[in-house]
């Protein structure tokens, strides 16, 4: 979704702007822009489309400045051009505009301040509060923006800067999507400014995450903050523990490239210190999670999005059978819009790689409003779903860059496990160390199923052109099933769609022929008997069997066309080796269709509207 970007200090402020959009590029965007402040006057530069079109208009029309705003945007008022693009000017041309997230109230702002003299050339919401800033600009800005921002409705974040202002500064808001202030290096009389800390890596990792109905002063030497109320606050500085290097493609073609491949690692890093092998035991840092708390639950709410749904859905697998607790799973988009039975008794659980996700986080308000205890699991430090719970366990995954989620998945499904391990051992029932040896064997199984790479380069070749892909999976593989049809859906454009394999025969029975590939996960022992007859089924009306098994191909009883191998790990943690093969052929039938892999169509990272 639209990206911030801003600075103010002692360099040249353009070639800053656009390498801070270029690293949230990922998000999704379909259009950019940059303005500069310089001798009193505002100079912008826009361009519908990737960034490199707006870096060429740069070249022909080159801004200097010391400081300056920039965007990427992401269509929600207005379709995607020019004319709409970031930062937006007032019509009175005295401050630019950059913002994200909707203001729901602006058609009525609108109107009255057409009857005030403004002008509009754009279909934005953000224009009303460009204006509406302006309306009450009177030498002040920060007395204009905080007297603004009353009148706003919805959820949005924004930064302004004016040409008025006598020594420079930048105003920021946050009432719903991130921001973020970066705190220049010692020495260097500057600040900065960003929707994500990607953009900020290079720079600074010294950052004050905003708080929700936060306004923000930044100038040369210093940054101010006053809360919702208008009164003067401190926020914390916090280091950010990234690696800069953890955001570049380091050799790989595309960012989902690498992120598969990091998976191994990346597993290893969210279970690694959590896990006591000597004493049996899992420990959290974060969670702040204690026995009377875990011992007095009577049931939990996963609310999640995407692929984090599918990881949700994954976790009650594990949930229940370990810690004998009965789960829920919601969409975020859905939850607040039922009737949920939710007291203290409850443990509502949001699930979020970005921690910034609108629906997530409205779900995630409603359970709190309506009493349970709330926790999340996330990978972004700092990220409102940390906020506003109570405890958190983080997927120690690294940034991820690549729209399609891949190794914050997985890094997910082992915090799941360890979740619910955790309960188990917090609820008076005792670890099996084989539980526990799981974990350590998982790394080095996922190793071994990325081996597959060329095979399944190879199959993506025979099958690029296939117009439709269903994928069965059975138990807690069936979430991987609707995994693999997502991924090949985002990165492809194929369509795909997952079934629960036994319930094939009540409907989508009818979809096959010679010409449908039918990805089977046959896998576990549970359920590998039916599998194997649902197989039987699909090759029976002459279509195309990829079956993805941990067993000998001469064990699955029917004559299959393809077979991805996967070792076999514990029946819990076997959804993370069996996702792996999807994600890369996935990945490879993407690539051989000439999309986007790393930043499919109309697509973003995190979707911060609703
Ligand atoms: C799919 C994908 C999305 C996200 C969803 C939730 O590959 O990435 O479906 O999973 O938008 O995002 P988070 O986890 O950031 O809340």
């Amino acid at each position: 979704m639209c990206g911030i970007v801003g600075y103010l200090g002692e360099r040249e402020v353009v070639p800053l702007l656009i390498d801070g959009l270029r690293k949230m590029e990922y998000r999704g965007y379909d259009s950019a822009g940059v303005v500069v402040v310089r001798d009193h006057a505002l100079a912008a530069v826009k361009a519908e489309g990737k960034l490199d079109r707006l870096v060429e208009r740069l070249a022909q029309h080159p801004l200097h400045g010391l400081y300056g705003l920039g965007h990427t945007r992401w269509a929600t008022h207005g379709a995607p051009s020019e004319r709409n693009a970031h930062p937006v000017l007032d019509s009175r041309r005295r401050l630019a505009l950059i913002h994200n997230g909707i203001i729901e109230n602006f058609l009525e702002l609108k109107r009255r301040l057409i009857g005030e003299g403004f002008t509009f050339s754009s279909d934005t919401d953000t224009e009303v509060v460009a204006n509406l800033i302006s309306s009450y600009l009177d030498g002040d800005l920060h007395a204009a923006v905080e007297r603004a921002r009353r009148e706003l409705e919805g959820l949005y974040a924004f930064a302004v800067v004016s040409a008025e202002s006598p020594e420079g500064e930048i105003i920021a808001v946050r009432q719903g999507p991130p921001l973020i202030l970066g705190r220049g290096q010692e020495g260097r009389n500057e600040q900065f400014l960003a929707s994500d800390p990607a953009a900020l890596l290079a720079y600074t990792r010294d950052v004050v995450f905003l708080e929700n109905g936060d306004l923000a002063r930044l100038r040369r030497g210093s940054i101010e903050i006053w809360d919702k109320g208008g009164q003067p606050i401190e926020r914390p500085t916090q280091r950010l523990n990234w690696d800069p290097i953890q955001a570049e493609k380091g050799g790989y073609k595309h960012f989902m490239l690498k992120e598969i491949h990091e998976q191994p690692q990346a597993l290893q890093d969210t279970f690694g210190g959590r896990v006591d092998f000597e004493t049996g035991e899992i420990h959290f840092d974060t969670l702040h999670l204690d026995r009377p708390t875990a011992a007095g639950l009577s049931r939990i709410h996963v609310l999640a999005c995407g692929t984090s749904w599918h990881a949700a859905l994954i976790g009650k697998f594990m949930i229940e059978e370990l810690a004998r607790l009965p789960v829920e799973v919601d969409y975020g988009s859905e939850y607040r819009y039922r009737d949920p039975i939710v007291d203290s008794s409850v443990l509502a659980l949001g699930v979020s790689q970005s921690g910034e996700t609108a629906d997530t986080l409205s779900a995630m308000e409603a359970a709190k409003e309506r009493g349970a205890r709330l926790f999340a699991i996330c990978n972004v430090l700092g990220s409102q779903a940390t906020r506003i719970s109570e405890g958190v366990v983080y997927t120690h995954a690294g940034p991820e860059i690549g729209v399609a989620s891949t190794k914050a998945f997985t890094t997910q499904l082992v915090a799941f496990y360890q979740f619910a391990l955790y309960l188990r051992q917090m609820r008076g029932m005792a670890l099996e160390p084989a539980h526990l040896q799981a974990l350590a064997h998982l790394p080095q199984a996922v190793t071994q199923a990325l081996e597959q790479e060329q095979h399944l380069e190879e199959m993506a070749r025979r099958h690029f052109r296939a117009e439709n892909f269903l994928y069965l999976g059975r138990g807690i593989n069936y979430p991987i099933a609707l995994e693999g049809a997502l991924k090949l859906k985002e990165i492809s454009y194929i369509h795909a769609e997952g079934y629960p394999a036994g319930e094939m025969k009540h409907g989508p029975i009818a979809l096959i022929d010679e010409h449908l590939p039918v990805v089977a996960i046959a896998t576990g022992a549970r359920v590998f008997d039916k599998v194997k007859s649902n197989m039987q089924e699909v090759k029976a009306r002459d279509g195309k069997v990829i079956a993805l098994t941990d067993r000998d191909p001469a064990d699955l009883g029917v004559q299959v066309d393809e077979v991805i191998r996967v070792p076999r790990v514990h029946e819990l943690l076997q959804p993370i080796v069996n996702v792996v093969p999807l994600q890369l052929l996935a990945y490879f039938i993407g690539l051989r269709r000439g999309a986007d892999v790393d930043q499919p169509r109309n697509l973003a990272k995190s979707v911060t509207v609703e």
